[in-house]
């Protein structure tokens, strides 16, 4: 079939909205009719080409929800007409580690993936009978894309669907990064650098599961406020004095848990130098630059500090993800402050534009109107 799709032709040039062609799906595929997606900065990364694995021509857009329009064969989890959410992060619930409770790194599809490709090594995404890559493995700006079932949350159909994609990737990782991989307990303290999508999902996460104290660190007073409203007791400009001011607030001890949700690795040293001595964790969501390290002083481990990392905020997506939506459907989750920005598919480098400008916290396209 034909489809509209934005085309990244060259690393840091504007995405070219165009139509391309996508074949029906194979075994084990689902064809999606996308109904939203969200901007988030790993497309704006790829499409600069900072990236160093990225590759070009693709069709970028990972933060997708729809409804299924078609099955291939040997699909069982999902019909025509669910809703659902794209996952960067598969769970095929078979592998070492779907089976293990500690991880969400599913190794299924893992290699073909990050090369641009459906499981079964091929692409369905073409233009004049070349191929064209898929990205994420969900390449999800285009009216339609073909995605493994491994790949597909379905989600409560009651939930708005330009909404619910922000589910497919920053607001999961910043509330599963609370609720996951640190596993907040009642009553603690928490402190959440950055105040972006992933920041402030975080802020979110440490609030449902009970943290009786949240201090959010951001350089912008607007997304503090928004903060506030994810339920944060206090809240900090950051800066080269951000440990000391933490440790002011929490009678020089530091925080029970810290998360970094910036990518800036002095503010991940921050991270780990304000978590409490004896059992804090301090939690890295942020992707940092190639080649960027994260220093920590020994004796701050030694002295029973911990480090952990997030993925996707360890959310096993087809079964965290209709979890989340659940609890936002609920009224727990508050998510309609994060849509800054509607536009069509047309607009996407605008999107991108805002989000260099830092305005609002994310642009949703809508392919419907
Ligand atoms: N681990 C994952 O699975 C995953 C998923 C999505 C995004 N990410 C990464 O998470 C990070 C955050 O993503 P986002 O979409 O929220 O980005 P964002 O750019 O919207 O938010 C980052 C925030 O950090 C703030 N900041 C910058 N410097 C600061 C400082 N010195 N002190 C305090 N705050 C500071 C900025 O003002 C901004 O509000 C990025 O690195 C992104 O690549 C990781
Ligand atoms: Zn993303
Ligand atoms: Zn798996």
């Amino acid at each position: 079939m034909q489809i509209r799709a934005a085309v990244l032709e060259e690393f840091g040039s504007p995405l070219v909205v165009q139509t391309i062609e996508l074949a029906e799906p194979r075994a084990g595929e689902v064809l999606v009719r996308l109904v939203a997606c969200g901007v988030c900065h790993t497309d704006l990364y790829t499409a600069s080409g900072a990236d160093p694995s990225g590759y070009a021509p693709t069709v970028l857009g990972h933060e997708g929800a729809g409804v299924v329009e078609r099955v291939g064969e040997e699909v069982t989890s999902v019909a025509p007409g669910d809703h659902v959410v794209s996952l960067f992060s598969p769970q095929c619930r078979e592998c070492v580690h779907c089976r293990d409770p500690r991880t969400n790194l599913c190794l299924a599809i893992r290699e073909q993936q990050n090369q641009g490709y459906l499981p079964d090594g091929t692409t369905r995404l073409s233009r004049d009978g070349e191929p064209i890559r898929h990205f994420m493995g969900t390449s999800t700006f285009a009216e339609y894309t073909v995605m493994p079932e491994i790949a597909l949350a379905k989600v409560n159909e009651e939930a708005p669907l330009d909404r619910a994609c922000l589910f497919a990737c920053g607001l999961s990782t910043g509330l599963g990064a609370a609720m996951n991989t640190a596993k907040v307990e009642a009553g603690s303290t928490c402190v959440v650098f950055g105040a972006g999508m992933v920041g402030l999902g975080a802020v979110a996460g440490c609030r449902l599961q009970g943290a009786e104290r949240i201090v959010c660190i951001d350089l912008s007073e607007e997304r503090l406020e928004l903060a506030r409203g994810q339920g944060a007791t206090d809240v900090l400009v950051g800066g080269g004095d951000a440990v000391e001011r933490v440790l002011e607030l929490t009678g020089g001890f530091g925080a029970d848990y810290t998360f970094e949700a910036t990518g800036n690795v002095a503010v991940m040293r921050q991270a780990v130098e304000s978590a409490r001595m004896g059992w804090g964790l301090a939690t890295m969501c942020g992707v940092a630059g190639k080649g960027e390290t994260l220093d920590v002083i020994p004796r701050y481990l030694i002295t029973g500090r911990r480090v952990a990392g997030s993925s996707f905020g360890g959310v096993k997506g087809r079964d965290g993800v209709p979890q989340l939506v659940d609890r936002w459907l609920a009224g727990d989750i508050d998510v309609d402050p994060f849509v800054s920005h509607t536009l069509t598919l047309d607009e996407v480098n605008r999107g991108f534009e805002l989000m260099e400008q830092q305005a609002g916290i994310r642009s949703v396209i809508r392919f419907d109107d």
